[in-house]
């Protein structure tokens, strides 16, 4: 089956009409259900501050009170992030057919890795306006090169170095997101139980939409890893859904955004909350971003840690393969 990518119907319906599976019912259109007029400040964390107690105190409050946060003084220097946004734009730039080569298998294929574009309709029955590229950037044992693009040349490179800065940034996070949660720094390997977690890029490529009030770029959604660390492009388009209403994100240059996944919330058993955000697209600009989701092993088991479970607190999750959970997510089957 061959699939036609979302840059590709972008490219031929210049100012005239969309295909009619991407136009959402009205209540889902972003024009119809965006609080318009405000944006939503979402608390901003400064990772070089030298209170420990402090900082550890702000990451607990707004992981329990947002599940999304942004961190500035995060230390990743502005030009690897300028050119891990440069290289991967460069890609979605090549011809068509050079991009297919990564293309992800449309069936029988359990891996997440490579080039695509959602094949299943949601529920809704509709499709989201986006294009995507996955690969694992850490750890080593877990990468495939052979889903890395090879164009430009220097997209291996740029995108190692990343990896280096983001190890850094997950580690700092991870800490004081469990010594927030009571545990001991001697505790802290054991909280999760991971040697080392999956650091998966994915690249979204959302290219410009003659009628930007009626698609989504992504649905509503949590993501499904213990956190998630992302750089936008310039143009905004991230929502977060606050006491049941829609608002934009506002950006502030240069900083990461933190998403707290499903895996966070369920080890905490729901001390720490998962966000449910979307996207919107843009009528005239392509919007890009380079979330790093940071997830479990696949046959790690996920579940409330016991500190969290007691008589007064019972288990508000199952426990199981992080694989069983992430395939019951894709698939929309009840945990
Ligand atoms: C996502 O949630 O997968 C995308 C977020 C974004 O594009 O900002
Ligand atoms: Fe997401």
């Amino acid at each position: 089956m061959e699939v036609v990518r979302v840059q590709t119907i972008a490219h031929e319906s210049k100012d005239s009409t969309i295909p009619s599976i991407f136009l959402r019912a009205e209540t889902e259109q972003p024009g119809t259900t965006t609080v318009h007029g405000v944006k939503l400040g979402v608390p901003i964390i400064d990772f070089s501050n030298p209170n420990e107690e402090k900082l550890e105190n702000e990451i607990m409050e707004a992981s329990k009170e947002w599940g999304m946060f942004q961190i500035v003084n995060h230390e990743i220097p502005n030009e690897v992030i300028k050119k891990l946004q440069s290289v991967g734009k460069e890609f979605f730039e090549l011809p068509q057919e050079e991009k297919e080569v990564y293309a992800k298998p449309v069936v029988g294929s359990n891996s997440s890795e490579g080039y695509g574009s959602k094949h299943q309709k949601e529920l809704s029955g509709k499709k989201g306006w986006v294009d995507h590229f996955f690969h694992i950037i850490w750890p080593p044992s877990n990468v495939d090169y052979r889903f890395w693009p090879k164009n430009p040349p220097s997209y291996r490179e740029v995108n190692e170095e990343y990896g280096k800065y983001i190890r850094l940034v997950t580690e700092k996070l991870l800490k004081n997101m469990l010594i927030g949660l009571g545990f001991e720094e001697h505790e802290l390997k054991s909280a999760t139980g991971e040697d080392e977690m999956i650091h998966l890029l994915k690249i979204n490529y959302y290219p410009p939409c003659p009628c930007p009030d009626l698609v989504l770029g992504v649905p509503p959604h949590t993501d499904m890893c213990y956190i998630t660390i992302l750089v936008p492009n310039e143009v905004e388009g991230l929502q977060a859904s606050r006491d049941g209403q829609w608002y934009d994100v506002k950006y502030i240059p240069n900083a990461l955004i933190i998403h707290i996944g499903d895996q966070m919330e369920i080890l905490s058993n729901g001390k720490y909350k998962a966000v449910l955000h979307r996207t919107t697209v843009n009528k005239e600009e392509t919007r890009m971003s380079w979330p790093v989701f940071i997830e479990p092993q696949e046959q790690h088991e996920v579940g409330p840690h016991p500190k969290f479970v007691n008589q007064d607190n019972p288990s508000k999750y199952k426990t199981k393969k992080y694989k069983d959970y992430a395939y019951c997510k894709l698939n929309k089957i009840p945990q």
